[in-house]
């Protein structure tokens, strides 16, 4: 983790646009930035047409301007390279380095994000006008971070990528053999006889082959990765000492596993916009447990929020009044060293015309710039929390970084290419999805009051006592055995249906499911029923009924104990959740969809502790050196609240002893240890 250069504490501040406005609204942004206390923008992130208005000829002088004025303003800049969005001449130039979509259709200039990596011609032009930014500014007094292109995840089906794809397919599979093999094609006559027939999964006439279709989102992650390291090599020779880092977006439709490209940011930055107001609070603990896992439980920024408004299917919902400071507070609480936003200042035209801005169209006479107004007065009063120094012993891994550890003792295991996978036409149930298992299993600990940490799957998990194993669909054999050595060393799993069942390459593990969990779970699946309807179940020990949805299977207990039993169907009396001793510790089955109270019920059976909060009230913890630990207690109601706590408030100093109260939508951050005053 590197930090942006010459920032101390928390980062404040957003997408900053200056080139859609005159110049002298720049000089009222630099004024209401101060008095909003932003510290950090970052800058330039769609301007590539301004940098370069025609093919090699810079005008920076603009840039100088902006970077001049922030720098007097004592605002810091994370320079972006402009590549998300190529001018309109690039197209013209370059017809080839436009994306092709899967049916064929060649898109054309009139959006953003309207290139394909792997054309050179794109690479190239990226490389040089990256070069020629760094060359530019490189001993810019403003440069604290290089913002690489903005949000990878634009895919193309052409015939640079078809040959860049049968490339990459080389160096993973080796030969044809083993590729045919690993694709199984010798199902409907795909056997390939020579690289040169393999293409991208373009549009075809029914089923795709689900290998092939993995193998290429994989594919175009690591393409995009190659892309931004191209960049990131120019920006490292010329300014070693200025860290390097790119905006992470996450969504069904983007190609890209975050776990491999957070090695190869200097921070993990990730842009999160919730899909409701409803759901916003646990989506946002979602995403910043997510962002603290891919960081490796060090400190991380959120790049990206909306300021005022939520896109939400057919209709914009405003944020209420103190909802952009919880939302940011459970960033900062969840590891962001910081809370950012898209966009400084709402566009008057343009494609994103109606999407919020810190300084709405309104202008800052507004509820919500009063609210950013607050909010930056209130963030460097939290600095400690950012700067104190890591307890060595944390569960998530000590560092020598600066700030504290978020305390999370339980685990949620995440795996991109599950979700890409499970999602595949033609398979047993549309109605089984992976984020909504991941998301429920997340939702059960945000709502109990346990923070969570997201794990790698593969990786070694001993510092959690509880790992959730949502629709692991595919598992290599070093995942399953990582995971049974977990279980045997005393901790304890809980797995749900649809996992174990694939290899890495999507084939069936054959001989029963869940394949390559059978013997740790102690069950053998033969068949899967999944449900149009709901199917009643019964718990064993006190007969309670709860009910399952979307999925069940025949499941024979080989070793397990039947904690619930299908009350009903083709499956009635036969098991629906089991758990199973394996070694020294304990791995619990769930076999279909339970409702959050039922499944609920199976983590408290598995040792999850009983609440601790009233629901909407959200507890987090950090550690940092010497036995000093911060309390964040965020209040997501309209009604007030008390928690148990004890410490002194950050913000009024005020010491707590036994009662914490909390307005509705308040919050406090409590200090407690040691060093306490
Ligand atoms: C982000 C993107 C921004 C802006 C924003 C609007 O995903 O990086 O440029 O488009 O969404 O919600």
């Amino acid at each position: 983790m590197r930090w942006p250069k010459g920032l101390d504490g928390l980062c404040y501040g957003g997408d900053y646009n200056p080139e859609q406005w005159p110049e002298e609204v720049w000089h009222e942004d630099v004024a209401l930035m101060r008095e909003a206390g932003v510290n950090l923008v970052t800058l330039g992130v769609f301007s590539w047409a301004r940098l370069e208005p025609s093919p090699g000829r810079h005008t920076f002088g603009w840039l100088d301007r902006v970077l001049d004025l922030l720098h007097e303003n004592g605002v810091r800049a994370d320079l972006a390279t402009p590549t998300a969005s190529p001018p309109p001449w690039f197209g013209l130039a370059h017809p080839d380095a436009l994306p092709v979509s899967a049916d064929g259709t060649r898109l054309t200039h009139g959006s953003r994000d309207t290139y394909c990596v792997c054309a050179p011609s794109y690479t190239e032009a990226c490389v040089r006008v990256t070069r020629a930014l760094a060359e530019r500014y490189r001993d810019h007094p403003a440069l604290a971070m290089w913002h690489v292109h903005n949000e990878y995840g634009t895919g193309c089906h052409c015939d640079h990528v078809a040959r860049a794809f049968r490339a990459w397919l080389r160096a993973r599979h080796g030969t044809l053999e083993a590729l045919n093999d690993a694709w199984t094609t010798a199902f409907w006559s795909q056997n390939y006889a020579d690289w040169d027939e393999i293409a991208p999964p373009r549009a075809t006439q029914y089923l795709p082959n689900p290998s092939h279709v993995l193998d290429f989102r994989r594919f175009l992650s690591q393409a995009m990765l190659g892309h931004y390291r191209a960049q990131k090599a120019v920006l490292r020779e010329l300014t070693p000492d200025v860290p390097v880092t790119t905006n992470f977006v996450f969504g069904g439709w983007v190609p890209v596993n975050h776990w491999e490209w957070a090695d190869e940011v200097d921070l993990v930055a990730i842009d999160h916009y919730p899909e409701g107001l409803e759901e916003a609070a646990e989506q946002t603990a979602f995403a910043a447990d997510l962002a603290r896992g891919w960081a490796g439980g060090r400190p991380w920024l959120l790049m990206e929020q909306a300021a005022g408004v939520v896109y939400t299917g057919p209709r914009m919902r405003a944020k209420r009044p103190g909802e952009i400071t919880l939302h940011s507070l459970q960033h900062v609480a969840r590891g962001s060293r910081g809370a950012m936003f898209f966009q400084w200042r709402a566009s008057r035209g343009g494609a994103e015309l109606w999407h919020g801005g810190m300084v709405p169209h309104a202008g800052p006479d507004s509820r919500v710039f009063r609210e950013i107004r607050d909010l930056g007065r209130l963030l460097p009063e939290l600095a400690e929390v950012g700067e104190d120094p890591p307890a060595p012993a944390s569960p998530a891994g000590a560092g020598s970084e600066a700030g504290s550890r978020v305390v999370a003792d339980v685990a949620v295991l995440w795996d991109p290419e599950c979700w890409w996978a499970v999602e595949s036409p033609g398979f047993p149930s549309s109605e089984v999805r992976y984020l909504d298992a991941v998301r429920q299993a997340h939702r059960m600990l945000w709502r109990g009051g346990v923070t969570a940490d997201f794990a790698r799957p593969g990786d070694d998990l001993p510092a959690y006592r509880m790992v959730l194993v949502p629709g692991l669909y595919l598992v290599s054999d070093a995942t399953a055995r990582a995971l049974s050595a977990y279980v045997e060393r005393g901790g304890t799993l809980v797995v749900s249906f649809f996992s174990g069942i694939a290899d890495e390459h999507a084939r069936v593990r054959l001989g029963g499911y869940p394949g390559a969990f059978r013997d740790l779970l102690g069950v053998r699946v033969d068949e899967f029923l999944p449900l149009a309807g709901p199917v009643p179940i019964r718990f064993e020990d006190d007969g309670a009924e709860a009910s399952g949805t979307v999925w069940s299977e025949r499941v024979e207990p080989r070793g397990a104990e039947v904690l619930a039993r299908y009350a009903g169907g083709d499956l009635d009396r036969l098991p629906a959740v089991t758990e199973h001793t394996h070694g020294a510790g304990r791995a619990f089955y769930v076999s279909t969809h339970l409702d959050d109270d039922a499944y609920g019920r199976i983590l408290r059976r598995a040792g999850l502790p009983a609440a601790v909060a009233p629901p909407g009230v959200e507890l987090v913890r950090r550690r940092g050196a010497a036995g000093r630990e911060w309390l964040f207690a965020l209040n997501h109601t309209t009604e007030e609240h008390e928690v148990t706590a004890n410490g002194t408030d950050v913000l009024t100093g005020a010491s707590v002893e036994g009662t914490l109260r909390l307005r509705p939508r308040g919050f406090a951050v409590l200090r407690a240890g040691s060093q306490g005053g």
